[in-house]
């Protein structure tokens, strides 16, 4: 338990999708991202969907950071079940979580887990659906363990998450492929839930950032591309992001990203 992250260190902004980088090599940690609170907002919204006391499951979770980022927050009365395909990121996950009694990690995939029929109570997953091929059988997993009324909290980004971010990468780091959509997305999810759930609804999450500091975007692009983007193409960026926060005092970025949020029959 002690090993969970103080909860005011704040959130990440999320990148997945439009490129064909793996996404879970997409930078969650990048201190430059912590003042864009996703992990609250979406730590807030899965309370407002919860009961007090909840068997909650997160699939693809990842190293764990929307618990760590708000381990203070977490009800007395909920056991959390946490799973993810990767064995690399269960490590990771396994050591941020280590000793939380609330709390079980498992490595695997998720149609393959012995998990009962209506065991929980919300199923979450963060940024998972747009990574699959095929959202369809993860869905029908997710409805299956959910009890009828329990809630389920996908979150997703839309085509133009970031968009900014796209335009200085393009041409400048090999195989970025700004235009590539997933298949599930925060334009069409909210058909593709319909089929199976009820009362779908999206919720959004802020209007864009406006960045003051050069650094803060430059270090935006590391996180999303890494080592990939090399020192001449940096510096070409560098001098352009220069240009836009002269010309308009700030840098801005579009976010179109949130969740929908939707109840089991
Ligand atoms: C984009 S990452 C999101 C991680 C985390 N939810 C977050 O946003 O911080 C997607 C995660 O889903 C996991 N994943 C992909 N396919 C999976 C599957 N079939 N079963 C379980 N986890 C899976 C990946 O290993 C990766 O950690």
């Amino acid at each position: 338990m002690h090993r969970f992250r103080d909860a005011t260190q704040g959130g990440s902004v999320r990148r997945t999708g439009r490129s064909h980088l793996s996404a879970g090599m997409r930078a969650h940690h990048d201190p430059v991202t912590a003042g864009l609170p996703w992990y609250g907002w979406l730590f807030d919204r899965i309370l407002a969907h919860t009961p007090d006391v909840a068997a909650v499951l997160e699939v693809g979770a990842g190293a764990g950071l929307l618990w760590t980022y708000n381990y203070d927050r977490l009800p007395m009365a909920w056991w959390v079940w946490l799973t993810d395909i990767s064995p690399d990121v269960v490590t990771e996950l396994r050591n941020a979580v280590d000793g939380a009694p609330q709390v079980t990690v498992t490595q695997g995939e998720f149609a393959d887990l012995p998990l009962g029929d209506s065991a929980f109570d919300t199923v979450v997953a963060n940024h998972l659906l747009e990574v699959l091929d095929d959202p369809a059988p993860a869905l029908e997993e997710f409805d299956r363990v959910l009890r009828p009324g329990g809630s389920i909290v996908l979150a997703a980004d839309g085509p133009t998450h970031l968009i900014e971010l796209d335009r200085l990468l393009a041409g400048r780091v090999e195989g970025w492929r700004p235009l590539e959509v997933p298949r599930f997305h925060l334009g069409n999810g909210a058909l593709v839930l319909a089929d199976r759930f009820s009362g779908v609804r999206l919720e959004r999450f802020s209007d864009g950032f406006r960045l003051l500091d050069p650094e803060a975007v430059m270090g935006l692009l590391t996180a999303v591309c890494g080592t990939q983007l090399s020192e001449e193409h940096a510096e070409e960026i560098r001098a352009e992001v220069d240009a836009v926060i002269d010309r308009d005092g700030a840098f801005r970025l579009t976010t179109d990203t949130g969740l929908f949020v939707c109840t089991a029959r």
